[in-house]
């Protein structure tokens, strides 16, 4: 199992949200966040910055599924077609192991708990 992690920008997340049942992930949680991304560090190393101001941080929506590992790169690719416009701050994937999921009500472990 894994856990996508996707940061992206709020008014994607119906369209991601239709396209995430399309392929029968089994479930989603998001969350608002805020956060920043390459300035962070850009700001630090480009000397043509030395004293520019710390980066603000932007309003995102923090989206997580668990899902297979056989579901992952449809999902990514999905991702990644859905939210690229080649701007800046279309967003980034992260993507962890998971170790295990349990079904609270009945004790399902692993695969019998995700779907
Ligand atoms: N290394 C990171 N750790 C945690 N969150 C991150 C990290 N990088 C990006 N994020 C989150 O992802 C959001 C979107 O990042 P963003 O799309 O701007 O990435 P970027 O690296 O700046 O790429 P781009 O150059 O395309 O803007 C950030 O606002 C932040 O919430
Ligand atoms: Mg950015």
């Amino acid at each position: 199992m894994k856990m996508i992690k996707c940061y992206i920008q709020h008014e994607k997340l119906e369209d991601v949200r239709e396209k995430l049942f399309e392929l029968g992930v089994p479930g989603l949680s998001v969350v608002d966040v805020r956060g920043i991304g390459k300035p962070m560090s850009q700001l630090r190393s480009d000397p043509a910055m030395k004293g520019k101001r710390l980066p603000h941080f932007l309003p995102r929506v923090e989206l997580t599924v668990v899902l297979e590992n056989e579901a992952v790169d449809e999902v990514v690719n999905m991702l990644t077609a859905t939210l690229r416009t080649g701007n800046l701050g279309d967003g980034k994937i992260f993507i962890l192991p998971v170790e295990d999921a349990i079904r609270i009500r009945t004790g399902e472990r692993g695969h019998q708990a995700l779907y």
